[in-house]
């Protein structure tokens, strides 16, 4: 278990990891790595929200079973994912481990930036740790590790959409940080960032959960 996180956080998203299918292994493009911020197939912007990334250090905060980063590093992003769930890093690793420049580690988010001493050029997550963990600790690390003028983006359901998240259902034990985007970009400029953009990607059918997708550069 990660230094200093409860053990019901990490069971609760071992539980939550045991209930979620593996992504497909091929999208409706035909693409064997890909990208997706939101909870829809094929659907939203896709890794160019985070600039270039090519040569790039790139962090993933609750990475799950790797696949978004994945994607990054055969676009020759240098890569580590982060995320609370052991079995987490075992299933990324049996299934990318195959690539280059890509690794995976099992620790709480904030934890692994405090006790990490370099700098990373990209910092995201898709539906991960920026949504469990106090922002008030989590980003001003973050921006602590970032270089000036790199990119911090993150996504998760747009607000009040989650109540039958299996995350809510299985994980309800951990607090949700369920806020609109400016409150988020209130939170990002305290902690020392600039040019914050947020919106709602709309779902692709009427009546389904959109999604909120904040991002912001290290000023
Ligand atoms: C809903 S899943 C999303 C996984 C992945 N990003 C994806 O899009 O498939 C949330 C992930 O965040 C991880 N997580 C939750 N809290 C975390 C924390 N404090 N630090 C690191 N990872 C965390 C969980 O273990 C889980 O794998």
């Amino acid at each position: 278990m990660p230094e200093g996180s409860s053990v019901d956080a990490v069971g609760a998203w071992e539980r939550y990891a045991t209930q979620t299918r593996p992504r497909r292994s091929m999208n409706a493009a035909g693409a064997r790595t890909w990208f997706n911020w939101t909870q829809h197939a094929d659907h939203g912007p896709n890794e160019t929200v985070l600039g270039a990334v090519r040569g790039r250090a790139v962090l993933e905060l609750g990475s799950g079973s790797g696949a978004n980063l994945a994607h990054l590093a055969t676009l020759g992003a240098h890569c580590i994912g982060v995320d609370l769930a052991p079995s987490r890093e075992n299933a990324a690793r049996q299934k990318w481990g195959y690539l280059s420049n890509l690794d995976f580690r099992t620790a709480d988010a904030v934890e692994f930036l405090d006790a990490s001493s370099g700098s990373f050029d990209v910092v995201y997550s898709v539906f991960g740790a920026t949504w469990f963990c106090d922002p008030g600790k989590l980003f001003h690390i973050v921006h602590k590790r970032l270089a000036r003028g790199s990119v911090f983006a993150f996504s998760h359901a747009a607000r009040g959409a989650v109540s039958t998240d299996r995350a809510t259902v299985t994980a309800k034990a951990l607090m949700r940080w369920d806020h609109p985007g400016g409150w988020w970009a209130q939170r990002l400029v305290e902690a020392g960032f600039g040019s914050v953009t947020h919106g709602i990607i709309p779902a692709p059918t009427p009546g389904t959960p959109g999604t909120l997708l904040v991002r912001a550069v290290a000023t």
